[in-house]
C-alpha cells in the first residue's frame, strides 16, 4: 500500500506542532524520521495510524491492503505491556483476540510470527524468563501477527542495550526482507535511520516542517555486505550534520528549562 501525506498540520490547542508535511511513501519502502525531541514525530505516526485527525491535511492510501491483513496500520513501541502470566504464543495471539478466526488460521499465524521473529523454541515460555531483547521480539511478533500493510514503529529500539539493540538490527532487516509491509520508523539513533531504511525524513525543530530527504543508495537487502558500511557511514555523518546544530539547541533549552 503507498502512503501520500499531504499538508498535514497539528495544533495541541494553542501549539502548532507539525507544519505541512508532504510525503509519498512507496508500497514496501522503509522511511525513517528523525528530528529533535518534540518536533513531532509520534504525533505524525498517531496521525498516520488514525489515532490523531491532523488539524489540517491528509493522508490518503493508494491500493488496498493484502488479503490476509487484518489490521492495515499497526504499531511497533519500545514498551509492550506484555501479560505476564500469559506464554510467549499467547502474548501474540493476543493481537488476534477481536478477529473470527478458525482456529488452524490462528495457529498458523502465530506459528508464523514466531518464526519471523525468532521466538519458535520460546513459545511457551513467560515474559519474565525472557531477557529484554526477547521481550521485544514478542512485541514485534505480536504487530507481524495481523500482516499490517503499513508498521509504524516508534522508536522500537530505544529501550535497549547497544548490543541488543544491535541484534535487533540484524533481525529487522531480515524480517524486512520476509514481509511485505510499508514502514515509517522513528528514531532518535541515526545509526539505525541509515541501516535500516530506504529513504530518511529530516525534521525541524517544532514545529515539525521537513527539512530534508535523504535516500541511501544501497537496496536494504544488501545492507549487511562489507561495501555498503561505507555508505551507511556517509549516510550516518550527512544525517548528523543536517541535526547538529538543532540538536545543540534542543538540549540547551531542556538545560534551561
Ligand atoms: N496530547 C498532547 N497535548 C498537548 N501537547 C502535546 C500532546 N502530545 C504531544 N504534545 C506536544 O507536541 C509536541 C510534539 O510531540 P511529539 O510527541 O509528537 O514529539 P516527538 O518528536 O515524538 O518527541 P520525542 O522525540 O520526545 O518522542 C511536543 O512539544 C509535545 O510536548
Ligand atoms: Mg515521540
Amino acid at each position: 500500500m503507498d502512503l501520500r501525506l499531504d499538508g498535514i498540520t497539528h495544533h495541541y490547542d494553542g501549539l502548532l506542532a507539525l507544519d505541512s508535511i508532504d510525503l509519498a511513501v512507496r508500497d514496501g519502502e522503509t522511511v525513517a524520521i528523525i528530528g529533535p525531541s518534540g518536533c513531532g514525530k509520534s504525533t505524525l505516526l498517531g496521525i498516520v495510524g488514525g489515532l490523531l485527525k491532523p488539524t489540517s491535511g491528509r493522508v490518503e492510501t493508494i491500493g488496498a491492503p493484502r488479503a490476509d491483513s487484518l489490521n492495515p496500520f499497526t504499531y511497533i513501541f519500545q514498551d509492550f505491556a506484555l501479560l505476564p502470566w500469559r506464554s510467549v504464543a499467547a502474548n501474540v495471539a493476543l493481537a488476534l483476540e477481536h478477529h473470527k478466526l478458525p482456529r488452524a488460521e490462528r495457529h498458523d499465524r502465530v506459528q508464523a510470527a514466531l518464526d519471523l521473529t525468532g521466538l519458535s523454541d520460546f513459545a511457551t515460555a513467560l515474559p519474565k524468563q525472557l531477557s529484554g531483547g526477547m521481550r521485544q521480539r514478542v512485541g514485534i511478533a505480536r504487530a507481524l501477527v495481523v500482516r499490517p500493510a503499513v508498521l509504524l514503529l516508534d522508536e522500537p529500539l530505544s529501550a535497549l542495550d547497544a548490543q541488543t539493540r544491535e541484534l535487533l538490527m540484524e533481525d529487522l532487516l531480515a524480517i524486512w526482507a520476509r514481509e511485505r509491509s510499508t514502514r515509517l520508523y522513528v528514531t532518535h539513533n541515526l545509526d539505525e535511520a541509515a541501516r535500516l531504511a530506504d529513504r530518511v525524513v529530516v525534521l525541524s525543530r517544532r514545529p515539525g516542517r521537513l527539512r530534508e530527504i535523504v535516500t541511501i543508495d544501497v537496496p536494504v537487502a544488501e545492507r549487511t555486505g562489507p561495501s555498503a558500511q561505507a555508505v551507511i557511514a556517509g549516510v550516518r555523518d550527512r544525517l548528523w550534520m543536517l541535526i547538529r546544530d538543532e540538536a545543540r539547541d534542543a538540549e540547551r533549552e531542556v538545560q534551561h528549562a
